[in-house]
């Protein structure tokens, strides 16, 4: 791959706490990571090509650490129900569509085409429980050039006879099969192990989905501690469990790098055993407002080492956007603290920034940052259209952004060093 030159203003962190911007300064990819930041391009890379993005903001690309992407087609709607009802009422009617290809590429192509034109360039991405469809999602999103993990959801149980696998046998064969096609089949997007949550998924299937994990080194996604009905539900689900959590460690679940959505409601127990065993919390406000699960003290997660990266969850969250995820954590966080813990302060725009790229970013390795040896995913925001009167830092054009940006305000995006878009 080439070596070249990105110039303009710089963002990014250095660690949770430190925003690092850059104006008017170089960054020098090579092999598709940053292999330096300079603030005058040294003379041993004065020969090499130069993209001027001027006066643009360029910022790491984001990870959105959980979205479903068959929920697209029905966001913004159904936001009057509880998790569990709203599983039932809108959720399951909708998924089951994708038995039908025709249907599950119009709503993909869709969903694709959104999330290249936004701030995303790496994704832990829910498909449906159906084999064609999730392969036809994972070439879409190949082809764009964006970084994801996909998974076939597995549910087998307390859904639908409409959306469920028909037994676990049948289960295991679609999840071997689909493994063996998809393994090695795309450039940019694998397969991760996606059981949906405990009340979806009897024993023997997770028990088998977690020695499947295990032989093949493969990285799992699912839901945790969302909402106190699905909580209690899972008590009576799993007698044996003091905790939600167990219910998936004992089916070796929960190991490093298994992603678990939302922990809103994860004990001082629950939390403890995150951090050990290198769990990652995927934190989506906007749906834990929308679904009225409540809010994560994402704070205190951040200061006590837990990995957090940051999510839409889509369609639980309305809008693919991952910049308004940032301002949805910061918006909600305000809200916990002053209603009902002031021992969680809310969340620093810094916090919130490095959530949305190297928080989740480290789900995928060194990513998220422009630091040395990064892989250099990037995106371009051009804010002229967002004028102000006063003469304004780049820190404080990316704050301003974060709030007022959208996807008419991005003009590139590159993901390990290819660029994908602009
Ligand atoms: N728990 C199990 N399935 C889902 C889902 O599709 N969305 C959310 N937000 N929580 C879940
Ligand atoms: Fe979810």
């Amino acid at each position: 791959m080439k070596t070249f030159v990105v110039k303009g203003n710089l963002c990014f962190s250095r660690s949770m706490d430190e925003l690092v911007c850059m104006e008017h300064s170089y960054i020098v990819v090579e092999d598709g990571r940053a292999a330096g930041i300079f603030r005058t391009l040294p003379e041993r890379y004065a020969q090499l090509p130069v993209l001027d993005y001027g006066e643009q903001l360029i910022l790491p690309g984001m990870t959105d650490l959980h979205v479903h992407a068959p929920q697209f087609a029905f966001r913004g709607l159904g936001m009057d129900m509880e998790l569990l009802e709203w599983l039932n009422t809108y959720t399951f009617p909708e998924e089951s569509k994708y038995k039908e290809l025709e249907y599950a590429d119009r709503a993909y192509s869709s969903f694709v085409e959104h999330l290249l034109h936004s701030t995303t360039t790496r994704a832990a991405i829910f498909a449906t429980i159906h084999v064609p469809a999730t392969k036809l999602l994972m070439q879409k999103l190949d082809e764009a050039g964006l970084s994801c993990y996909v998974g076939k959801v597995n549910m087998n149980r307390n859904s639908p006879v409409y959306l469920r696998e028909i037994s676990t046998n049948q289960a295991l064969r679609d999840t071997e099969s689909w493994l063996c096609e998809t393994k090695e089949a795309y450039r940019n997007v694998k397969p991760i192990l996606t059981p949906r949550f405990t009340p979806s998924c009897t024993d023997e299937l997770m028990s088998w989905l977690g020695k499947l994990a295990a032989e093949r080194g493969l990285y799992v996604q699912s839901h945790l501690s969302e909402n106190k009905g699905e909580i209690a539900w899972v008590k009576e689900l799993c007698p044996d469990c003091a905790q939600y959590w167990e219910s998936y460690d004992r089916a070796g679940l929960w190991k490093d790098h298994t992603v678990m959505a939302h922990c809103v409601h994860s004990n001082e127990d629950e939390q403890a055993l995150m951090k050990k065993n290198g769990v990652f919390i995927a934190h989506s406000p906007e749906s834990n407002m929308n679904l009225a699960s409540g809010v994560a003290p994402i704070n205190k997660f951040l200061d006590n080492g837990l990995r957090v990266g940051l999510a839409t969850d889509v369609a639980g969250g309305s809008h693919e956007s991952m910049l308004r995820a940032m301002t949805h954590a910061i918006q909600a966080s305000k809200l916990r603290w002053r209603l009902y813990d002031q021992d969680v302060k809310p969340l620093s725009f810094e916090r919130a920034f490095y959530l949305a790229t190297m928080g989740g970013g480290a789900f995928f390795g060194n990513v998220g940052s422009f630091l040395e040896g990064y892989e250099f995913d990037a995106v371009v925001l051009d804010d002229a259209s967002l004028d102000h009167p006063q003469e304004l830092s780049a820190r404080a054009r990316l704050e301003r952004a974060a709030y007022l940006a959208d996807d008419r305000n991005l003009t590139a995006k590159f993901v390990a060093g290819q660029k994908i878009l602009g």
